[in-house]
């Protein structure tokens, strides 16, 4: 496989003069989590969730706004954020479902449920739908091993899913405005 190289050098930062990355949002780090634990750096989960939570992404702007606010290298808050499959660095829909693509989904046979979503939506996994109401992902193991098949409905974990349960799922997301 060929090195791919990327102008990180010459790339920017697209910025809105509103902060992604909001006072309530540092005011909740500062008094909640900041105390709680020596380093700055264990700040950085709770500070890239409420983000994640707030825009379904994390855009760039609000990773260097983390950065200065919890006086952490911008490339820890980047490391830290494309690590993770909870959070995004494209715009997400609305309402994100993952299916679990793990052995033991695997097994008791996730295809059918992406396949049935792909259906039901109209997209294929990692796209999002015109409305921007949903977007389709397949995630690594869900720590719910024993309901398998499982996957998430936004923030919702539905186990033991069949392609009928799953829909229905999606169907009551889908009324309840997301
Ligand atoms: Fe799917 Fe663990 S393998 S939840």
């Amino acid at each position: 496989m060929a090195w791919q190289t990327k102008p990180s050098g010459t790339s920017t930062v697209d910025r809105r003069a509103e902060p992604y990355y909001t006072q309530a949002m540092r005011d909740e780090i500062d008094q909640r989590y900041r105390p709680r634990y020596e380093t700055p750096h264990a700040c950085l989960l709770p500070a890239l969730h409420l983000v994640q939570h707030a825009y379904h992404w994390v855009p760039p702007q609000a990773m260097l706004e983390i950065s200065e606010h919890l006086e952490i290298p911008a490339a820890d808050v980047l490391d830290t954020a494309s690590f993770y499959e909870e959070y995004s660095l494209e715009p997400m829909g609305g309402t994100t479902i993952a299916v679990c693509r793990s052995i033991a989904c695997e097994v008791c046979d996730h295809a059918k449920l992406t396949e049935a979503l792909m259906d039901e939506l109209g997209i294929e996994v990692g796209e999002t739908t015109e409305d921007g109401k949903f977007t389709l992902v397949e995630l690594e193991c869900l720590g719910a091993c024993g309901g398998a098949p499982a996957a998430l409905v936004g923030e919702k974990l539905c186990e033991f899913m069949t392609p009928e349960k799953l829909l229905a799922e999606v169907r009551a997301a889908k009324s309840d405005g997301h």
